[in-house]
C-alpha cells in the first residue's frame, strides 16, 4: 500500500487559467478590445504572430471544461476574469453579457461542486483605459474599483475568494520596462509607476471585496522566486540581495509591512514611483490569503550594466522548454522564508506548473512523464513546507490545459491536459491523470522514474 505523507485534511487542489490564454471570441457578446489584442496583433511581438483570438474557445467549450475539472477532482478552480467584457470602454457603461457569461460559468463550477476562485486582473486591461496611459495613470486605480465593484455585486452571493491581481511584476516590469508583454514599453519609471498603481489597485479591491461579499476571503497573487547568488563572491550576495529586492521585497514589503524596502527604493532613486499619503494604507490593508506564483529560482551575478547591478546567469540542471531550471526545494525554502519573514496567514500555490515539448495524443494518451515528475517533485516541497509549519492551504497547477502562453504563443504547453489547436480536443495528458489520482487521495503517490 502506498505510504507516502497525507496532506491536511481540507487541502484545497485546484488549476488555473486566465482569460486571455484561453477564451478566444475576443469580439462577441460585446466585448471591448484588451492591451492583449492591441499586441498580438501587432507584428513582432509573440511568437509566430499567435494571438488570442480563439485560444482555446472556453467562451464556447466551458461546459466540456468543467467535465474536465471533475475528473481531475478538482475542488477549486482560478480563473480571470476579462475586465473588456465586464465594461468595454474601462468604465462607465457595463456589458450585461459579459457579466452573464462568468454568472453561468460560477453557476456551473458550483453546480460541479467546484469553487470558483476569480482573480480580476490578470492582464488584460481594457485598452480604452492604455489609451489614457494604463497603469501609469491613478484614473485606472479607480476604473479598477469600479470595475471590481461592478462584478463582485454580481456574483459575490456565490464567490467567496477573490484574487485581486495577478504577479504585478510581470504587469509592471515586462509590459513597462522590458517591452516583452502588453502594453510594450521600455521605461524604467514608467514600470516602476505600474507596479505601484497595480499594488494601489490591489488595495482598492480589497475594500470593495469586504464591502460587497459577505464572509469574502480576497488576497493577491504574486511572482516571487528563490534568488541565490551565483558565486560566493561578496559581489554576486549583494547582486543576489538586489534582484532579490526588486522580485520579491518590492512587493511583499508593501502589502505586508506597508513599505518600499529601503535598499532598492534607494537604488531607484529619482525613478521611485509618486507615493501619495494615504497609498501604504491602502496597499497593506489586511488580507485573507497570499497567493504564490513560482516555477523556478534565480541564479544571480553582479553585472555593473544593468540598471540593478545584477543578472541571471545559466545555471546546471534540468530545465523545461521555457529555459527554467527544475529545483524544487527552491519551493520549499521560499515558502518557509515568506511564511516566517511576512506572516502572510494562509498561503496558497495559485500557479506551479512546467512547459515540456508533449507528444501529440495517441489513442487517447499523452506521455509527459517529465511535467509529471516536476508536479510530484514540487508537491514533495509543499509538503515539506507544510512539516516546517507553513501554513499552505491549497495548490493550484499551471495549468488546466494548453493555452496562449503570451509573448511565447501556443508553442509552450504548460497543460496538464492537451489541446489540439486544429480541432480543440482536449486530452487529459498523464500528469492530468496522476494529479487526479493525487487530488482523490490527498497525497503525493509514487511515480515511476
Ligand atoms: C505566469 C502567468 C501565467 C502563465 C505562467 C506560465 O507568469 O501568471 O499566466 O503564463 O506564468
Amino acid at each position: 500500500m502506498n505510504d507516502s505523507p497525507v496532506f491536511p485534511s481540507g487541502f484545497l487542489w485546484g488549476a488555473s487559467t486566465a482569460s486571455y490564454q484561453i477564451e478566444g471570441a475576443v469580439r462577441e457578446d460585446g466585448r471591448g478590445e484588451s492591451i492583449w489584442d492591441r499586441f498580438s496583433h501587432t507584428p513582432g511581438k509573440t511568437a509566430n504572430g499567435d494571438t488570442g483570438d480563439v485560444a482555446a474557445d472556453h467562451y464556447h467549450r466551458w461546459r466540456d471544461d468543467i467535465d474536465i475539472m471533475r475528473e481531475l477532482g478538482l475542488g477549486a478552480y482560478r480563473f480571470s476574469i476579462a475586465w473588456p467584457r465586464i465594461l468595454p470602454g474601462g468604465w462607465g457603461a457595463v456589458n450585461q453579457a459579459g457579466l452573464d457569461f462568468y454568472d453561468r460559468l460560477v453557476d456551473g463550477l458550483l453546480a460541479a461542486g467546484i469553487e470558483p476562485w476569480p482573480t480580476l486582473y490578470h492582464w488584460d486591461l481594457p485598452q480604452a483605459l492604455e489609451d489614457r496611459d494604463g497603469w501609469r495613470n491613478r484614473e485606472t486605480v479607480e476604473a479598477f474599483a469600479e470595475y471590481t465593484d461592478v462584478i463582485t455585486r454580481r456574483l459575490g452571493d456565490r464567490v467567496k475568494h477573490w484574487i485581486t491581481i495577478n504577479e504585478p511584476w510581470v504587469a509592471a516590469y515586462l509590459g513597462h520596462f522590458l517591452g516583452i508583454h502588453a502594453p510594450g514599453l521600455t521605461n524604467l519609471q514608467a514600470a516602476n509607476t505600474a507596479a505601484h498603481l497595480l499594488l494601489l489597485a490591489h488595495g482598492r479591491a480589497v475594500e470593495v471585496v469586504r464591502g460587497n461579499v459577505s464572509n469574502g476571503k480576497t488576497g493577491i497573487t504574486l511572482n516571487l522566486s528563490q534568488v541565490y547568488p551565483a558565486s560566493d563572491s561578496q559581489a554576486d550576495a549583494e547582486a543576489a540581495r538586489r534582484m532579490d529586492g526588486s522580485t520579491n521585497r518590492w512587493f511583499l514589503d508593501p502589502v505586508f509591512r506597508g513599505r518600499y524596502p529601503e535598499d532598492l527604493a534607494e537604488t531607484m532613486g529619482s525613478l521611485m514611483p509618486e507615493i501619495e499619503d494615504d497609498d501604504f494604507s491602502v496597499i497593506s490593508r489586511p488580507t485573507d490569503f497570499l497567493g504564490i506564483n513560482s516555477y523556478s529560482p534565480f541564479y544571480v551575478a553582479h553585472d555593473p550594466a544593468s540598471p540593478l547591478g545584477a543578472r541571471m546567469v545559466e545555471r546546471e540542471g534540468e530545465h523545461t522548454a521555457v529555459g527554467w531550471l527544475v529545483q524544487p526545494e527552491a519551493l520549499q525554502e521560499l515558502l518557509v522564508r515568506v511564511h516566517e519573514e511576512y506572516a502572510p496567514g494562509d498561503i496558497y500555490i495559485t500557479e506551479n506548473g512546467a512547459a515540456f515539448d508533449d507528444p501529440a495524443p495517441e489513442e487517447g494518451r499523452v506521455h509527459d512523464p517529465r511535467r509529471r515528475a516536476y508536479l510530484h517533485d514540487h508537491l514533495t516541497a509543499c509538503l515539506n513546507a507544510i512539516g516546517q509549519g507553513v501554513p499552505l492551504q491549497g495548490y493550484f497547477v499551471w495549468s488546466l490545459m494548453d493555452n496562449f502562453e503570451w509573448a511565447e504563443g501556443y508553442g509552450k504547453r504548460f497543460g496538464v491536459t492537451y489541446l489540439d489547436y486544429a480541432t480543440q480536443e482536449r486530452t487529459i495528458k498523464d500528469s492530468g491523470r496522476w494529479y487526479a489520482e493525487v487530488t482523490r487521495a490527498n497525497r503525493v503517490l509514487p511515480i515511476p522514474r
